[in-house]
């Protein structure tokens, strides 16, 4: 990512915005991310870091956790933060997203955080917006922050990401999710395995530095990370597997599959689950997954992206009440 002052916009639209050495870009999120666990902690969990600068949430597609999420790590830096509803804005009225984004740069804003059901929406917002564009999830393409949260967990129960063998099983080919993912863990230099049945994987492979598995079973024992897809029925527009019951007799993370892991091999998923399609319920449960934690390191995370990217110079620390 670059800075401010580094003569290049700063946004987050892909994980190879993270600078030509993308394994160090990496690194100094998760080590800035550290310290805003350690913040998180506090009784009062909250900087001063942003005060005075202002995010901006536009989702055009639906979120629960990547929305609340950038919020929370917003308010937790002190910013001022507002959200769109395209459900309750003029969208609804046929306003154009360039409108959209005039107005809300009118306003004055430091970070548009988007959300959209196409590919390339926010690198286009970031070619009309003077503020800092963070992408939260753009059609198939990519979803970064996801995919720091996700390096952050493993360090935190792995100790690293380097050399882990790492499975991403499912619906590869509607998973900006997975994207980023790939993209993130080999640069660390993970060993990364899809697994699927080929109609869910891309239709090229080219320059995805993976193998790939059509049977979980055979790969499971020596897996130290299954990260779980979900099936993305909203993104598929003809019938990719037979029936979801089918898709789950080959490829869901049962309990008798689960126990195929090593000991202490990590069970991640993004969310939301389908609980008994994609993992079994009982699975998601175990100690060795680590889901709630994903989501509660994806505060951090996003804080240590806005700090990046926004960062004022105020020091770390202090209580938010200075
Ligand atoms: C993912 C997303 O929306 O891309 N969820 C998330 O952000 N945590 C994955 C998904 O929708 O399956």
């Amino acid at each position: 990512m670059s800075r401010p002052g580094a003569g290049t916009r700063r946004n987050l639209l892909s994980i190879s915005d993270l600078g030509p050495d993308v394994a160090g870009g990496i690194d100094e999120v998760m080590t800035l991310t550290d310290s805003f666990v350690e913040v998180s902690e506090r009784q009062i969990p909250k900087v001063p870091a942003l005060r005075g600068r202002t995010v901006v949430s536009l989702f055009f597609e639906d979120s629960t956790r990547t929305r609340l999420s950038f919020e929370t790590a917003a308010k937790r830096l002190s910013a001022d933060t507002m959200n769109f509803s395209v459900g309750t804005s003029s969208v609804k009225k046929g306003e154009s997203l360039r409108d959209t984004i005039e107005t809300i740069e009118a306003m004055g804003v430091d970070a548009i955080v988007v959300r959209h059901a196409s590919s390339g929406v926010p690198k286009q917002v970031a070619q009309w917006a003077d503020a800092a564009v963070i992408n939260a999830g753009d059609g198939w393409h990519e979803h970064p922050t996801q995919a720091l949260l996700d390096c952050y967990t493993i360090r935190q129960h792995a100790g690293g990401v380097a050399g882990k063998r790492i499975a991403i099983v499912g619906d590869v080919k509607h998973s900006r999710v997975a994207r980023s993912n790939v993209a993130a863990f080999t640069a660390l230099r993970a060993e990364v395995t899809l697994v699927a049945p080929p109609t869910l994987l891309p239709p090229s492979l080219d320059g995805w530095p993976v193998k790939v598995s059509h049977d979980l079973e055979s790969v499971l024992a020596t897996t130290d990370v299954c990260y779980l897809l979900r099936m993305q029925r909203e993104r598929m527009t003809e019938a990719l597997i037979p029936s979801l019951r089918e898709y789950t007799a080959l490829y869901g993370l049962t309990a008798r599959r689960a126990d195929l892991l090593p000991d202490g091999a990590l069970v991640m998923h993004p969310g939301p689950m389908n609980r008994g399609v994609e993992i079994a319920a009982e699975v998601a449960e175990r100690p060795n997954a680590v889901i709630v934690d994903q989501v509660r390191n994806g505060v951090a995370v996003r804080m240590a992206v806005l700090f990046l990217l926004l960062g004022s110079g105020t020091e770390f620390g202090g209580d938010g009440n200075g």
